[in-house]
């Protein structure tokens, strides 16, 4: 380092400085290189924790020549004193590198434990909607029926046309359907199977469709996607006292319970005559609840004896073969059975509320 030196009185002094100054900057720069690599041989934490001690402690070796600053003089002090910042501040640096490369370190290379208890993986179950579709598929196995699936995107012709249910007919308006193209639809219902099914067989025919339907519709009792099971049973001589028998035994096993029915007189253009069926209400037995408002019953179907029209238009003659059929939604029952208020809680995927079933 050049020093100036401005007369003879000065230079010793000025010299003196000098040979200060300059052994600083080189201690320094010493240190610097002597600690960058002990940093590289440090091992572990205890190391680590020497090193720190040795350098950047507070009687280390960084802070013993800090302490000489004071001594120097006052224009070299400035740029001394960066000088040993940046030297700490470097270190520092370093230091805490070396303590996160150790820490994930230790980390991986961690010996497992073997004592800790095994992790279980947690068992899946089936859906509670799906537990009930198979239950209820199986009641009405076990009464003959086989079981027929049909396409959730439907032609307007199955869903409506063929079920007597015509372009502008008032009963169109009950189904807030979701349309795909002009002809084209979500099947609102399970009930297509029936015109499907007659237009390829021959009655004698027992036949149940369990599938997805679609509606624009969604509140604590409506999702856009549900679930519903179609039944029909087409012979000679079948008469609605084997509608009530079929789904009085259905009922009452599904619900585990001797369940009074009652048939009320309704409508729908693909059955003649039709009944929607309540049972006594499942949660107060028929004494009056939130949950049947009071009445003592609770609807749980559609049903009907198949109307001439629906027969006639897959070809089968009015009048020799008669038959009933059925729609029933899938949800209102798991619902019922299991006290649920909310449908919409089946399908938000919580698993606190799936795996209680
Ligand atoms: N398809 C009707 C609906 O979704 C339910 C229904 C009623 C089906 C009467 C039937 C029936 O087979 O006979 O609202």
């Amino acid at each position: 380092m050049p020093v100036a030196i401005s007369n003879n009185r000065n230079r010793h002094i000025v010299l003196l400085t000098s040979t200060f100054h300059d052994s600083m900057e080189q201690d320094l720069e010493r240190l610097r290189t002597e600690a960058t690599s002990a940093l590289e041989q440090v091992s572990d934490d205890t190391q680590l924790e020497d090193f720190r001690i040795k350098y950047l402690g507070r009687n280390g070796q960084l802070s013993a020549l800090m302490k000489q600053l004071g001594s120097a003089s006052k224009e070299d002090r400035p740029r001394l004193g960066k000088l040993a910042n940046t030297t700490r501040g470097a270190l520092e640096d370093l230091f805490k590198g070396k303590a996160t490369v150790l820490a994930a370190h230790t980390e991986s290379s961690d010996t497992p434990d073997l004592s800790l208890p095994g992790r279980r993986t947690p068992v899946g179950k089936l859906h509670p909607v799906t537990q009930i579709m198979e239950e209820i598929c199986s009641i009405f196995a076990s009464m003959g029926f086989s079981i027929a699936e049909g396409p959730d995107i439907e032609l307007d012709h199955y869903n409506f046309e063929a079920l007597n249910i015509p372009e502008h007919h008032p009963a169109r308006d009950m189904h807030d359907t979701f349309y795909i193209g002009d002809s084209v639809l979500l099947r609102t219902h399970t009930s297509p199977m029936q015109a499907r099914i007659m237009e390829k067989q021959q009655p004698p025919l027992r036949v149940i469709a369990p599938g997805k339907v679609y509606r624009c519709d969604s509140d604590i009792t409506h999702t856009p996607m549900f679930q519903q099971v179609e039944g029909f049973l087409v012979d000679k001589n079948v008469s609605f006292s084997d509608l009530k028998g079929v789904l009085t035994v259905f009922l009452r096993k599904v619900f585990e319970k001797e369940l009074d029915l009652r048939f009320r007189p309704s409508f729908f253009p693909f059955t003649e005559p039709s009944a929607e069926v309540d049972i006594a209400c499942v949660i107060c037995g028929g004494e009056g609840c939130r949950v049947c408002k009071k009445t003592g019953w609770i609807e749980i179907l559609g049903s009907g004896m198949i109307d001439p029209e629906v027969f006639k238009m897959v070809g089968y003659d009015p009048e020799i073969y008669s038959g009933f059929a059925f729609g029933l939604g899938v949800e209102r029952i798991a619902m019922l059975k299991y006290g649920i208020d909310d449908i919409r809680l089946f399908y938000e995927n919580d698993l606190r509320f799936l795996s209680q079933f």
